[in-house]
């Protein structure tokens, strides 16, 4: 089943090293800010999970803020602009995940402007535009690492130069390129970052905001002083000691991860000639190594999707076709695919342990569907 699963950046399978860390934090009490023993080893297993995920951002311990989703700490960031500003403008790219989207839409609602960049057709969005954008009153410019559906790579560290020089903080959103490319905060310098755990083989609930030192922040969740006053609750200690082990093991392991995620990618992509009339978006931008998002024109992805999930295959669609009218992914408007190519779009995301027979197999498996479709299609324009 495992070379079976392509969904990788929806969420990865928890590798057992990670399990392994974890299981005796399920077995064990102890409330990480209690006074008793137990409290004070579960505080020291969050501050070597602390340590990890500093290392592997090349981040100070201290600037790490543990939430419960890379949405909780993207929403905290752009929240922070409207509890420390009373109005403003923000920058956003128009395909950032809708943890950001939706977060900048409501502070629109309360008054504040936003400007939604565009990426190039190519699937990258270009610093000048950014740039064109900025204004004197520029609270904070949003700008994904890579894209969850199709993998681009943007310029984070020229952008972020651009922006701060207008004086505007930065917000990178980083969810989907840790365990895929290597980066850390210094050669980005921005001065937010956002990751989770479930994107890089750790555990749901465990994700990390970034502060940069100096920067302002307002907690999304108040009550308790945890996480020094930037984030109220009891800490989710079994969790957060799996993103720890999660983060150590991407510190070590990333190369060889990325090197072989990219040779089964480049093979997937090269037998698509078999199959014909296809197109894979963002390939002559820099990608991450796993990600691999094709039209399969005139077909309808989702029911491609459908019976590939009946032959075991789990891959995802962005665009979906109800009664009649095509609802597109906001990545798919921003980067104007017409209709018909965005609902005949599959995401393909392959993980660290995918394999050559998985591909083979998956490639076997499209094939037979995508021409099966393709003449259920011509009938059904035929009639
Ligand atoms: C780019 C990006 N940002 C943020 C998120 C949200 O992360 P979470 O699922 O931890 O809320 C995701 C998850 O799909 C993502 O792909």
């Amino acid at each position: 089943m495992g070379s079976l699963y392509l969904d990788h950046n929806a969420t990865t399978p928890v590798e057992p090293r990670v399990v392994a860390a974890m299981m005796p934090w399920f077995e064990r009490a102890g409330n990480a800010a209690s006074l008793h023993e137990l409290g004070r080893r579960g505080r020291e297993a969050v501050e070597t999970a602390r340590d990890q995920v500093a290392a592997l951002l090349g981040a100070a311990p201290p600037e790490i803020v543990f939430t419960a989703s890379g949405t909780e700490a993207n929403n905290a960031v752009v929240q922070t602009v409207a509890d420390t500003h009373s109005d403003g403008h923000l920058v956003i790219s128009a395909f950032e995940h809708p943890s950001i989207l939706a977060a900048a839409a409501r502070l629109e609602e309360r008054g504040f402007a936003v400007s939604r960049v565009a990426p190039e057709p190519s699937g990258r969005v270009m610093p000048e535009a950014v740039a064109a954008q900025l204004r004197r009153d520029t609270r904070l410019v949003c700008l994904m690492l890579a894209n969850n559906e199709i993998g681009s790579v943007q310029p984070v560290a020229e952008v972020a130069a651009l922006a701060q020089a207008r004086g505007a903080r930065v917000l990178c959103d980083a969810v989907q390129a840790v365990g895929k490319i290597p980066f850390t905060v210094g050669e980005l310098g921005v001065d937010y970052l956002t990751i989770g755990a479930h994107k890089f083989y750790g555990p749901l609930g465990a994700a990390a905001l970034w502060i940069g030192r100096g920067v302002e922040f307002s907690p999304l969740l108040v009550g308790g002083s945890h996480e020094r006053h930037r984030r109220a609750g009891t800490l989710n200690v079994p969790a957060i000691v799996g993103f720890g082990a999660a983060a150590a093991l991407v510190d070590e392991e990333l190369a060889a991860w990325s090197d072989h995620m990219l040779e089964v990618r480049d093979r997937f992509e090269a037998g698509l000639a078999s199959i014909g009339e296809t197109r894979v978006h963002a390939a002559a931008v820099p990608r991450l190594p796993n990600t691999s998002n094709v039209a399969f024109l005139g077909v309808d992805a989702e029911a491609l999707m459908v019976r590939l999930d009946l032959r075991g295959f789990a891959v995802s669609t962005g665009s979906a076709c109800s009664s009649g009218v095509v609802e597109m992914s906001e990545t798919m408007k921003a980067l104007g695919v017409d209709e018909n190519e965005a609902v005949a779009s599959l995401r393909i995301s392959f993980g660290k342990d995918s394999t050559g027979a998985g591909v083979e197999a998956l490639l076997t498996a499209l094939r037979e569907e995508v021409a099966a479709l393709r003449e259920l299609g011509a009938e059904g324009a035929s009639v």
